[in-house]
């Protein structure tokens, strides 16, 4: 376990942190599944699916409108910002799957975002990014006149190849690999643990469900994220 006031960049560490919905549970921002979650709430068939978007997209942007709303009450918790400091100290890389910019929020700069970004939206005809996390979004249309959708990965829309490339990239190069707060059932990023375990590094599983299946090989931490991460390590000034 790395409980180390000393944390330097000579020290080899590499870390990776593979988060999920749970990291941000404390920020006030809802997990998708189990009681209270986002997909026991909607029907992600009629507002996060491209199909659903080409049949009704004003429902399928009133839905992403609420939830970007909501994410502007949301701050990074001290999970997010333990996962920040160390990134000043040694290599750190974090492989997200949310789309909620809670890690960039707390200052950390290398974040690879598996699953996108809700704070951008994208023409799927002329390849236009629009960035939205400082301004509301008055017109969910693009220059050329097509709706623009949020640049985040629905469900059956392909993964970025390129975005898990550099994930795999990231974890085959790290010492220790955190996952934290997934439920570890959407493929393709369901795979990265395994990934983990492959490249033969030390990996942990951090979650508040004790009975959350883990593969063999993972040390499990249960509790929540923003109380394990600072105890685990404990960083100096
Ligand atoms: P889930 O909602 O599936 O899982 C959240 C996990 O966080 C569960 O294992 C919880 O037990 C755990 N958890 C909850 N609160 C916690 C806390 N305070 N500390 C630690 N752990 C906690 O969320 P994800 O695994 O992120 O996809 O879901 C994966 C993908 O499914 C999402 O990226 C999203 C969704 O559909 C897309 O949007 C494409």
């Amino acid at each position: 376990m790395i409980r180390d006031t000393k944390l330097t960049s000579n020290t080899g560490i590499n870390l990776v942190f593979f988060t999920g919905a749970g990291i941000s549970a404390e920020s006030g921002v809802p997990t998708y599944r189990g009681k209270g979650g986002i997909w026991e709430q909607y029907d992600w068939q009629a507002v996060a699916s491209q199909e659903a978007f080409n049949r009704n997209p004003r429902t399928v942007i009133a839905f992403h409108h609420k939830r970007r709303k909501w994410l502007r009450t949301c701050k990074p918790n001290g999970a997010h910002e333990v996962i920040a400091d160390l990134e000043t100290k040694v290599p750190v890389t974090v492989i997200t799957q949310n789309i909620d910019g809670l890690h960039q929020d707390a200052g950390s700069q290398n974040v690879i975002e598996l699953h996108g970004s809700l704070w951008r939206s994208r023409c799927e005809a002329c390849h236009t990014v629009i960035h939205s996390k400082f301004k509301q979004m008055v017109d969910n249309r693009c220059n050329c006149g097509r709706w623009l959708r949020p640049d985040i990965t629905w469900f059956s829309d392909p993964i970025n190849q390129q975005v898990f490339d550099s994930a795999r990239k990231a974890v085959e190069s790290c010492t220790h690999f955190f996952s934290v707060g997934t439920s570890g059932v959407v493929w393709p990023a369901a795979g990265i643990p395994s990934l983990a375990l492959e490249a033969g590094v030390v990996c942990t599983d951090i979650d508040i469900d004790p009975n959350k299946e883990i593969p063999a090989g993972f040390t499990r931490l249960t509790g929540k994220a923003s109380e394990i991460l600072p105890e685990l390590f404990q960083l100096s000034e």
